[in-house]
């Protein structure tokens, strides 16, 4: 194993989890253009370097979900909708700014 230091400044992950429609779960409810978008702006804005964005399963916290997740920032997005988009891109901005480096 060799253990190295995270390479994104901010690393989103998207919950995908489907339980199909047994259980509420975010990928029963998750908007599939969330992460599209948000891909796109990123690349547009110059961040992809800096800034990842991953599918992710079952996070805990399935009855708020959708939900988003930051880190290392330890920032959650709950209820997630392409409309938050602007909120979110406005969160990352500013965490590039204050130059939170990864985790080591
Ligand atoms: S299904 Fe998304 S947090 Fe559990």
């Amino acid at each position: 194993m060799k253990q190295q230091t995270a390479p994104y400044q901010c690393h989103l992950f998207i919950c995908t989890k489907s339980r199909n429609g047994e259980r509420k779960s975010c990928g029963d409810s998750t908007n599939p253009q969330l992460k599209t978008l948000l891909k796109e702006e990123i690349s547009k804005r110059g961040w992809k370097p800096r800034v990842r964005i991953s599918d992710s399963g079952c996070l805990g916290l399935c009855d708020a979900g959708p939900n988003l997740i930051i880190y290392p920032q330890k920032i959650w997005y709950s209820e997630v909708t392409p409309a938050d988009l602007p909120e979110i891109l406005q969160t990352i901005e500013n965490l590039l700014e204050s130059g939170t480096e990864p985790m080591r």
